[in-house]
């Protein structure tokens, strides 16, 4: 190729930076370098990154997380080191040398920058404590997809669709559900929750693409009235974003609802916002509310399951006043992205459960006695948000 390094130049070039405006321009670049390196790589070279390089590069960032160094680096900001000042930060103590080979190896994989020689710098990828993902898969993702397999041969290839006796809860100790685990564990449901909160950051804003205002206006939030429950809400950050757009909402028209163990997380949330644990296959308590969220719920659950949690907020809306808004993904029929069909496959591993497509949810909103008023999309094809009412 005779402009290689021209190419070359202008490819190291690019930053995130350069798409601050354009998101969607950014993800095509991405989908292009991938398939750029699909065409490009020789097959024994990928290969070789899938079965070879993978395993053993999360267990150079295992290690380094039980030595603690992840967060003492991040705490100096990543700031270049020398692999001597990188050991000093280690605890327990550990080989110079062990580190040494450890940290080249996340350095040729680009998960880390060598700076200089014996010298490493943390890269963006490592801001805003995402180190703390790092457990997730130790504690939740590895250990249910490596079983996968085993399981699905044991119970003939059937599609699983039993939440109690799932894949997950074949591995796990104690044959725990995945919720289940989280809640009897409360190390599990920090590797989860900082998982969580991390890839809900990620996420577009709901208010952002949803009409918030229709939901304001002709909202009655006088005597108590409340705006918005969000049903397995997390720690609260979809309504601490509904409150960032619309800041003069009264304090308890925005309700937060969760099992126990998990509101007890949401530390540092607008005093605004009303906590109500809450286990969502019981009647809802919060009676007329204006809107009824639920983000990433349904999709941990069977249609069957979804549609009793369904039931339940049915039972309390007001006719012609109260809402259903669902954000999950709405699959496409064709050309679902690698994030929308890794979470479909991950959810079938973990809960027995899917993604939907707007077929798949047009009948469990159906089955539920709602009808679909209009799905919006996040502008980014991942999800979508789903209006519904009172049939
Ligand atoms: C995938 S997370 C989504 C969290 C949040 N909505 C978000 O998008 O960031 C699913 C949530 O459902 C909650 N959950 C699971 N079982 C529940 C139950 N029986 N009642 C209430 N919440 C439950 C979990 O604790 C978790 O916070």
């Amino acid at each position: 190729m005779s402009n290689l390094e021209e190419l070359i130049t202008t490819l190291n070039g690019i930053e995130a930076g350069n798409f601050k405006e354009n998101d969607i321009d950014r993800l095509k670049l991405i989908e292009a370098a991938k398939k750029l390196l699909v065409r490009v790589e020789a097959k024994e070279e990928r290969w070789f990154d899938l079965v070879f390089s993978q395993p053993i590069v999360f267990a150079a960032l295992e290690i380094l997380l039980d030595l603690g160094l992840w967060q003492k680096w991040t705490v100096i900001d990543g700031a270049s080191k020398s692999v001597d000042e990188l050991c000093e930060l280690c605890t327990p103590k550990c080989d110079l040398n062990l580190l040494r080979r450890l940290l080249k190896l996340l350095a040729s994989v680009n998960i880390i920058a060598e700076t200089n020689e014996d010298h490493f710098a943390l890269t963006h990828m490592w801001h805003d404590d995402m180190w703390k993902w790092i457990a997730s898969r130790t504690v939740h993702w590895s250990s249910s997809a490596v079983n996968f397999p085993r399981f699905l041969a044991k119970t003939g290839y059937k599609e699983p669709h039993d939440p109690i006796n799932s894949n997950y809860a074949d591995q796990s100790p104690g044959h725990l559900h995945f919720f289940d685990r989280c809640v009897a564990e409360p190390a599990s449901q920090e590797a989860f929750s900082d998982f969580m909160k991390g890839w809900a950051t990620y996420k577009v804003p709901w208010p952002t693409f949803y009409d918030t205002d229709s939901l304001m206006n002709g909202a009655d939030l006088s005597d108590g009235g409340v705006l918005c429950v969000d049903i397995g809400g997390h720690h609260g950050i979809d309504l601490t974003r509904l409150l960032d757009k619309h800041p003069d909402l009264p304090p308890g028209s925005l309700v937060l609802e969760d099992l126990p163990e998990v509101v007890n997380g949401a530390i540092n949330l607008n005093e605004k916002i009303k906590v109500i644990p809450h286990d969502m296959f019981k009647p809802q308590p919060v009676k007329g509310s204006r809107a009824y969220y639920f983000h990433a719920v349904f999709h941990d659950w069977s249609d069957s399951a979804a549609t009793q949690i369904l039931k339940n907020t049915v039972e309390v809306m007001k006719r012609g006043y109260s809402r259903v808004l669902i954000q999950d993904m709405v699959l496409p029929v064709v050309g679902a992205t690698a994030i929308q069909s890794t979470m479909d496959v991950e959810m079938m591993s973990l809960c027995s459960a899917y993604e939907r497509t707007e077929g798949m949810w047009t009948k469990v909103i159906t089955d539920a006695g709602l009808k679909i008023i209009k799905i919006w999309q996040d502008g980014r094809g991942n999800e979508g948000l789903i209006e519904a009412e009172l049939a």
